[in-house]
């Protein structure tokens, strides 16, 4: 990438929407993990997790992140969501090496370029479905009633429009994730990572919030990283990365076996 680009990815890094519609396939990746290598300590022992992964995600494309729990598919979101930092290699996101850059920017990449979803909803228990959807664009600095705007579309959506003003306590496990994919892409990001989001529902509601997720996605034009253990919903997407022995081996939907 010429370093004008680079630039101009750097620039719109800080501005959301700005940042999706500017990116294009011929620009960089949305994401692009580059050697990556987790190890963590236990007292004497090291427990390698991954080593020299690399991995790239190109704009606007959805891949499904599987593998055996414990075979690090959260550690690696954590690290792509610049959550984490690796033990050693490069996390850049479109066309950003985070490796370098300072806790303010990387704070700024992730809440304005990357939305997070997790297995567990982790809403804010005491405001409602629609405040929790406001929230995060407030402190990126909306005007509270675009704010609204953007997260009564995004609720109107997911089919949660006679639910904005409920608490998550008085919702469902479906509409709580709903409303965290809802949370996630709030701030048009370019980039959504998520965390077995339908891990915790029961196989028909985890149908219905991944097809709704899907749909969102692809209106959104967002690029994804989406760890399941549910075939089925991971065949749904572009790709399969299956994440075995610290490498991830591509998997193509109908040709892979189980
Ligand atoms: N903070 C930590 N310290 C030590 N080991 C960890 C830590 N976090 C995760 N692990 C280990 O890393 C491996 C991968 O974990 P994880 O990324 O949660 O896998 P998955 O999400 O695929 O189930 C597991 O063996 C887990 O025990
Ligand atoms: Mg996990």
């Amino acid at each position: 990438m010429s370093e004008a680009r680079e630039q101009e990815a750097a620039a719109s890094a800080g501005q959301g929407g700005a940042m999706q519609k500017k990116m294009k396939k011929e620009l960089a990746p949305a994401l692009e993990l580059r050697r990556i290598t987790r190890i963590y300590h236990q007292g004497q022992r090291e427990l390698v997790i991954f080593r020299d992964l690399d991995f790239t995600l190109p704009v606007g494309e959805v891949a499904a992140l599987v593998g055996p729990s414990g075979a690090g598919k959260s550690s690696l979101l954590h690290i792509a969501g610049l959550l984490e930092k690796p033990t050693s290699g490069q996390v850049h996101i479109a066309g950003v090496n985070c490796s370098e850059l300072d806790d303010i920017s990387r704070t700024r990449i992730r809440r304005f370029g990357i939305g997070f979803i997790y297995q567990f909803h982790h809403l804010l228990p005491e405001f409602t479905a629609e405040e929790n959807v406001i929230l995060p664009q407030i402190m990126a600095g909306k005007s509270k009633k675009a704010a609204r705007a953007r997260a009564h579309m995004l609720l109107e959506t997911l089919g949660l429009a006679e639910r904005m003003k409920h608490i998550p306590s008085e919702l469902s496990g479906g509409e709580q994730q709903r409303v965290a994919i809802a949370r996630a892409l709030a701030n048009e990001p370019l980039l959504l990572l998520a965390d077995e989001p339908t891990g915790n529902l029961d196989p028909e509601t985890a149908a219905r919030v991944h097809e709704l997720l899907l749909n969102l996605i692809r209106a959104e034009g967002l690029a994804a990283l989406i760890a399941t253990h549910n075939m089925e919903l991971a065949a749904l997407m572009h790709r399969v990365v299956h994440l075995q022995h610290g490498k991830l081996v591509e998997e193509f939907p109908g040709g892979a076996p189980a």
